[in-house]
């Protein structure tokens, strides 16, 4: 048996948070889940269809930026734990505008620790949970791995922007004795991501004939896990894990870009019953991202041996059901890609 908690999910309605809400209504009857979310292009309410009528869960459409707003949900809903992914997140995007990213990223988790600082009493009662990225370690080159003590180096602003965000959720430990616990996650990768990022990307532009954009010579280097696996490794973290913690999340699971591209498209002429080899013609070498990380690789070690957590799909099983997904869920992918969409596509490549 669980204790009632009223937990408020940020950003639940983008790629990550979206598997996030939906595993801890459907698993925890006993939890409220309040999902805040002001639905940015990255933000959409139909990855949630399959718990919208559940009684257990809440929208509330409300910007991280705006804390009167915050303090209100606090109130209505007694709001009893955090677990914050709301955040712009790619990092393209954040070579353009960084400025957004300082915002929502940093100044809006300042908001949130404010909020959270101020509405609970007994801290020991109350967990603020922060998801964040590998790219605060910076990049490596062929060797070694990112350990929890690895210094952070981030290179980009958007890593720039999460590294500031992990720095005051650990002041705020230190400083206010909250509670909280930060996992520091890879690449992920399935149903539900939006169309900018490369694996969805590609297997939209295989689908539709268009060139398949790899930046530099496609030798940079992710590590790669099923967004599922980063969900449960959440779940495992919010409960099991330590206060003050952080826990590296991550797949064991690198590739080069290129050889991804490839997979999807050697993937995709089997399921298209196209040509084998025709997909790969779409490969179109492109300019270099600026400041292009060259490799990211997780050691998971700390989490699976104090919690036990491992990720539990193989990375082509896993691509699979990516691209299945994404084929049968031809809607929704017509309508985020419809709009702004075509503007920002235009821009970038
Ligand atoms: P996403 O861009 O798909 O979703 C972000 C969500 O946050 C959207 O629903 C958006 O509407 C919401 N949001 C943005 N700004 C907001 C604001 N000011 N107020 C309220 N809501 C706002 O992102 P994602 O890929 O799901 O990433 C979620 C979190 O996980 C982020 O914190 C990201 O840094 C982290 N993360 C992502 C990855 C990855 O591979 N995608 C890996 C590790 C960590
Ligand atoms: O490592 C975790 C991070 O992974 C998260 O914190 C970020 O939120 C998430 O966006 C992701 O960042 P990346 O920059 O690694 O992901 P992206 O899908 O944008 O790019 C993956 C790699 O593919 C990267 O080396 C850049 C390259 N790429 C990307 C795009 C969009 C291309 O070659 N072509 C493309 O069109």
């Amino acid at each position: 048996t669980t204790k009632r908690k009223n937990i408020l999910i940020t950003g639940g309605a983008g790629f990550i948070g979206s598997h996030v809400v939906q595993l801890f209504v459907q698993k925890y009857p006993d939890y409220n889940i309040i999902n805040l979310d002001c639905l940015t292009y990255a933000g959409n309410l139909e990855n949630l269809i399959e718990v919208e009528n559940s009684p257990n869960y809440f929208f509330e459409r409300v910007n991280i930026l705006d804390e009167r707003n915050l303090v209100e949900v606090f109130q209505k809903h007694q709001i009893t734990d955090v677990i914050h992914l709301a955040a712009e997140s790619h990092v393209d995007r954040s070579i353009t505008d960084p400025l957004a990213f300082v915002k929502t990223n940093v100044i809006g988790t300042v908001n949130l620790l404010n909020t959270a600082k101020a509405f609970w009493e007994d801290y020991s009662e109350h967990l603020f949970y922060h998801v964040s990225t590998d790219e605060v370690y910076g990049s490596l080159d062929h060797g070694g791995f990112f350990l929890e003590s690895t210094p952070y180096d981030p290179q980009s602003p958007y890593s720039a922007s999460k590294a500031s965000s992990d720095h005051f959720v650990r002041a705020y430990a230190n400083t206010y004795k909250l509670k909280t616990v930060i996992t520091n996650c890879s690449n992920n990768y399935g149903p539900n991501q939006f169309p900018e990022k490369l694996i969805p990307l590609c297997i939209h532009n295989i689908k539709n004939n268009k060139p398949l954009p790899v930046y530099g010579k496609g030798e940079n280097i992710r590590d790669w896990l099923y967004v599922v696996d980063h969900a449960r490794g959440i779940d495992v973290v919010f409960h099991q894990g330590r206060s003050g913690e952080t826990y590296n999340i991550g797949g064991f699971n690198e590739w080069k870009n290129i050889d991804i591209v490839r997979l999807l498209c050697k993937k995709m002429d089997e399921k298209l019953g196209r040509e084998k080899g025709s997909s790969e013609k779409l490969i179109t070498f492109v300019k270099d991202r600026a400041g292009h990380d060259l490799r990211y690789a997780i050691d998971a070690t700390k989490i699976k041996n104090e919690l036990g957590w491992e990720p539990s799909l193989q990375f082509e099983e896993g691509i699979s059901k990516t691209i299945d997904w994404y084929l049968e869920n031809e809607d929704w992918l017509k309508n985020v890609t419809s709009g702004n969409y075509q503007k920002y596509y235009e821009e970038h490549y």
